[in-house]
């Protein structure tokens, strides 16, 4: 092995296109090999993208020759070569090498290509990063990331840092983690919220953007320990611009992602036909009207909640029926003697797709008769659960927003409607395809006295919220904002099934490692 060289430029893949009959050096590592006679195929990739390296002993040496083939999963390696147009790649290009050093070898790679369970990939996550899905993933979060400072900055609105160590509880006591602050109780913060509001009188529109906590114990798709929130909150807003500035935020940001992330968005076979109407206008409904979609006693475009689903169901028992036969079809083929060996290993190929789309199905079976029942059985002033918001959201090619909610599902610091005392003015964005909440917000309560009720009925220390409550004593005047949880976001735009796949390392009950 010769030394590697680092001194020279090195080109990054996403700019290989602009290189074509270039000599360029890319540094990566092998994400993929196969080999033939005198010839191995690399996949490389470099953390920008994929590219296909390809080593004959006619461009290179026998001694590179001998390096390619040595090489195994995930080893570190730098590759000098010619960059040649072809349209079959990926990028549309391919790198003919010259050269190949092995920078640092990778032994036995824990991460095959076979199938892994979702916990042993957990476990590995540290290195399941590498992979091209997460890979991918990553890439549009940080898309989103970027897009959110970028909107906000845009609007003139100033970012500030909200603390993490609190004494105040914001959404209520039952999730705190509580934590020792030098031998005094304190808490780590479940949002910036109530800081940020201290900010708007300072600034007029703010948003803060960090880690909130939740102790929840429960194990659901969509729930994080850690999550990141970005929390909004402008002075002067009344709940209708509350809502002006969520969908435009919004908009943005899922614009963004599908002008910048097109090849990420391909890689995880995201349909962006929602995320494209999601640039539309997003319907606005009061709890009542949502209450009465869900129950089925109000159709949206002329389809119904319940009618609907029980069609699907029908649908579902059907498609089982077909994969099954086709399951059962092609094992017969493969069992057939004299069979090829390509054949067989299509057939497989194909029956192993089968069994995954089969799953799925039998997923909607056992979930689909739950959300009729639930939604059949919806108690008028309750707060919406997970399947409330599945079995509305599927009616919605985008984003809904849901608003004038029963004050008492809702947080101690919501103005409540001044035409109807039983409504607090809270929103909460839900996403389509039964993706549910996103965001959470409202117009904030500016009178002291009725706000003072408010702790006391909620029973939270007084004493902490007195800074709080300074707000209103002091020029108070009306304001609204929102939270966004970024993971929420992300798992919707990139079609998850489960949160945890989101954040590079997820925090979440029984899982506190790597
Ligand atoms: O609806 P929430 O609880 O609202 C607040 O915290 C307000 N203080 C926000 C505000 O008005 N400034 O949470 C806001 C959002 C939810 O809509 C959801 O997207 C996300 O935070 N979220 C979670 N994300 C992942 N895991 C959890 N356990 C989450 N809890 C809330
Ligand atoms: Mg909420």
């Amino acid at each position: 092995m010769s030394t590697p060289d680092f001194t020279s430029p090195s080109t990054v893949i996403q700019d290989l296109k602009g290189q074509i009959g270039k000599a360029v050096i890319l540094r990566g590592w092998v994400a993929n090999k196969r080999e033939g006679k005198g010839i191995v195929f690399i996949i490389l990739r470099d953390g920008t993208g994929f590219c296909q390296c390809v080593v004959t002993a006619d461009s290179s040496s026998e001694m590179d020759l001998a390096a390619a083939q040595s090489v195994s999963l995930e080893t570190s390696v730098v590759l000098k070569g010619l960059v040649l147009a072809d349209e079959k790649q990926v990028g549309g290009v391919e790198l003919q090498v010259t050269s190949v050093e092995v920078v640092g070898v990778s032994e036995n790679y824990p991460i095959a290509k076979k199938e892994h369970g979702i916990e042993f990939l957990m476990d590995q996550r540290h290195l399941w990063l590498r992979s091209t899905r997460q890979w991918a993933i990553m890439r549009i979060r940080n898309t989103i990331i970027f897009a959110i400072h970028e909107y906000f900055q845009g609007q003139g609105f100033v970012q500030m840092d909200a603390p993490i160590f609190t004494g105040n509880a914001c959404e209520g006591t039952s999730t705190l983690f509580e934590t020792d602050f030098y031998g005094e109780p304190a808490f780590l913060s479940q949002s910036g919220q109530l800081y940020g509001e201290a900010m708007a009188m300072a600034m007029g529109r703010i948003y803060t953007f960090g880690p909130t906590f939740r102790a929840e114990k429960s194990k659901t798709r969509r729930h994080l320990s850690e999550f990141w929130m970005i929390e909004p909150e402008m002075a002067f807003y009344d709940i209708f611009q509350n809502m002006d500035c969520i969908e435009g935020f919004l908009q943005h940001v899922v614009g963004k992602v599908l002008e910048k992330c097109e090849h990420e968005l391909e890689t995880i076979g995201r349909d962006v036909s929602v995320l494209k109407s999601s640039l539309g206008t997003f319907p606005r409904m009061t709890y009542d009207q949502a209450v009465r979609i869900i129950k089925g006693e109000e159709d949206v475009n002329g389809v119904n909640s319940i009618k609907s689903l029980e069609e699907e169901l029908l649908r579902c028992e059907q498609q089982l029926a077909a994969i099954d036969a086709e399951i059962a079809e092609r094992e017969a083929k493969v069992a057939t003697p004299g069979m090829k060996k390509g054949e067989i290993n299509f057939h497989q190929t194909k029956i192993t797709q089968l069994k995954q789309e089969k799953s799925d199905v039998e997923e909607d079976l056992r979930n689909i008769p739950q959300w009729i029942g639930s939604a059949k059985n919806f108690q008028y002033g309750d707060d919406f659960g997970g399947s409330d918001e599945t079995v509305l959201t599927r009616l919605f090619d985008r984003p809904v927003m849901v608003y004038d909610w029963p004050h008492e599902v809702k947080a101690f610091y919501l103005k409540r409607n001044p035409e109807d005392a039983r409504f607090a003015r809270g929103v909460d964005v839900l996403a389509p395809e039964g993706y549910g909440e996103i965001v959470g917000g409202g117009e904030r309560e500016t009178d002291v006295d009725l706000l003072t009720s408010k702790i006391e009925e909620h029973q939270l220390p007084m004493e902490a919220f007195e800074w709080y409550l300074d707000l209103r004593r002091y020029g108070s005047v009306p304001h609204a904002g929102f939270g966004l949880g970024l993971e929420r976001l992300v798992t919707w735009v990139c079609k998850l099934k489960h949160v945890r796949e989101s954040i590079p390392f997820p925090r979440m009950y029984g899982r506190l490692k790597p």
